[in-house]
């Protein structure tokens, strides 16, 4: 019976998105490999699950979306553990600890940041997409930002990733086609997880407000005026991953509140 069961495999899975992604796949029916950095984290988000709905199947992995190495072994993992993977779902991402001009961004945050953002996935989809048949309805779902889409001062480094995001998507898409797999991105707006809020604590810090005052002043530039929550990411990969978007491939759907017309 398990074994006629799609697979979704999510990386980030113990972040904001990632956890209600997880909990999204299985309560669509998927067996859910759910992989992050954090080992443990990742371990109580699937007995968190498996605690309120006994026949939700999860593999927890730690995994680093930055290591050629891991992502290798994960796959073999995944290999033996599922045999295959229907949707693949790359949540996993940073942001630069601050905001630093380009001319004095350290080698080290730059590598950082791109390493797991863009380097690592296209690791992850190098490494994990030849487990999705072909002409099964596979499908890749990235997750970019609406700040891979315009620059913005002091995050050159975040946002030139998320842009190889949209990127790399685009060309994954074109290249995957003929196997009849399918890759979109989602690119999320102002997201209310850990890392939407550190963003909005630290620049509260150097202004020298609080954070309920920052909070009001970036929700009040968003034509819908709210952080969206996790949810509103995870239906859209959902619908990416799903045959209702059967005719979409090389899209970047934006989940942004209107943000981008402020
Ligand atoms: N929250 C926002 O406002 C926002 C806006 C635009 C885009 N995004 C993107 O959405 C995605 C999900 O972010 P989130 O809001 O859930 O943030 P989050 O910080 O809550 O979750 C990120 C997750 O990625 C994991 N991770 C970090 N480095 C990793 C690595 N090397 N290998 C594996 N896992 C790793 C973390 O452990 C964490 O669980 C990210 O790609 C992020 O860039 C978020």
């Amino acid at each position: 019976m398990s074994e006629q069961r799609s697979i979704a495999c999510i990386t980030g899975a113990s972040g904001g998105q990632g956890r209600v992604a997880v909990e999204k796949f299985v309560a669509e029916g998927y067996r859910v490999v759910a992989a992050d950095l954090l080992p443990e984290a990742v371990e109580r988000v699937r007995d968190e699950i498996v605690a309120r709905v006994p026949d939700a199947d999860i593999l927890a992995i730690g995994l680093d979306q930055s290591s050629e190495e891991s992502l290798r072994e994960a796959a073999a993992r995944v290999r033996e553990w599922g045999g295959r993977i229907d949707a693949l779902l790359l949540f996993a991402g940073v942001v630069q600890r601050d905001g630093v001009p380009l001319l004095s961004m350290s080698t080290e945050e730059w590598d950082r940041v791109q390493g797991v953002n863009l380097r690592g996935v296209f690791l992850a989809c190098r490494e994990l997409a030849p487990l999705i048949p072909a002409h099964a309805g596979g499908s890749i779902v990235t997750i970019s930002s609406w700040w891979g889409q315009s620059g913005h001062p002091f995050y050159s480094a975040y946002c030139s990733s998320k842009a190889g995001v949209i990127s790399l998507t685009q060309c994954l898409a074109a290249e995957l086609a003929d196997a009849g797999i399918r890759v979109n991105s989602v690119a999320p707006g102002n997201i209310d997880t850990e890392m939407h809020r550190a963003a909005l604590r630290g620049e509260a810090e150097e202004r020298g407000i609080s954070f309920d005052e920052m909070r009001d002043i970036e929700w009040g530039k968003i034509p819908l005026k709210t952080a969206g929550p996790p949810s509103s990411i995870v239906e859209a990969a959902f619908w990416l991953a799903s045959e209702r978007s059967a005719y979409v491939t090389g899209a970047t759907i934006d989940v942004n509140g209107g943000v981008k017309m402020r």
